[in-house]
């Protein structure tokens, strides 16, 4: 059955007191989840041991990390793999975070590689995609999305793409306050189950988890996640306070 998934990217953010202080209270706050519905705490990486410590044996929240490198190991100075990752007790990668794409030049080859290393390494992947403002503009959205995710995914067999949750973010509503609507979420998301059924068959497009992320909050989160294809949410700014996190978190649980 298709997982519902709410998922914090806590960006470069937060001393790990603070971090160790949100995670507390987010465990303390956190509704009965169903085994289809997960929290995904995706930490910088030097609080993932102690994140991963704090989630140890609490079911249905788990520890991920924003980025991994894409080769395996070697003379690649201040970068993480996918096995450290692993064995530090991370569960879940984000994997082309706009603001990687951007900030980082990461190319969709780049991110064909990192994404063979987390699944070659038992993570699941939190693939991102999603447009800039000026697509958007020109209504070319499901074109530019479609190729990032052909250019992403296309290269996993189905036994992989199993481990795979895709998380469209339109860049024009990521920490900008521009939420896209509820419509404009579900569309983009239906066109992505259908590129990904094309490809793969329908089975493996049901299954599939599809977050929306781009200034997701508690007010809008419910109208959001009720949207057929909407399977959750990938969370910036609104997963730093616990209450605010939370209440996207009953969003999905209800
Ligand atoms: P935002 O960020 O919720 O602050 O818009 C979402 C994201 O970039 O994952």
């Amino acid at each position: 059955m298709r997982k519902k998934i709410v998922a914090a990217n806590w960006k470069m953010n937060l001393t790990l007191e603070e971090g160790k202080t949100l995670v507390d209270n987010i465990i303390a706050g956190q509704p009965a989840l169903s085994a289809t519905k997960k929290i995904v705490i995706a930490s910088p990486y030097v609080h993932l041991t102690q994140t991963a410590a704090q989630l140890n044996g609490k079911d249905n929240i788990h520890v991920g990390a924003q980025n991994c490198y894409s080769e395996a190991s070697g003379a690649y100075t201040g970068e993480i793999s996918a096995g450290m990752l692993k064995s530090a007790g991370v569960e879940y990668v984000i994997i082309g975070h706009s603001e990687r794409r951007e900030y980082f030049n990461e190319t969709n080859t780049m991110l064909v590689k990192k994404t063979d290393q987390a699944l070659n390494n038992g993570l699941e992947v939190i693939f991102c995609c999603g447009e800039p403002l000026a697509i958007r503009d020109a209504d070319t959205q499901n074109t530019y999305v479609e190729k990032q995710i052909k250019e992403g995914l296309f290269h996993l067999s189905n036994e992989q793409l199993k481990h795979v949750v895709i998380a469209y973010e339109p860049i024009w509503a990521i920490g900008t306050g521009r939420t896209a609507s509820s419509q404009q979420a579900q569309d983009m998301h239906n066109h992505i189950r259908n590129v990904i059924a094309a490809q793969y068959g329908q089975d493996a497009a049901s299954y599939l988890t599809i977050l929306y992320g781009g200034s997701c909050k508690p007010s809008n989160a419910a109208e959001l996640f009720a949207c057929p294809d909407v399977d959750g949410g990938l969370i910036g700014g609104a997963s730093l306070k616990a209450d605010e996190f939370l209440g996207i978190v009953s969003a999905m649980s209800n």
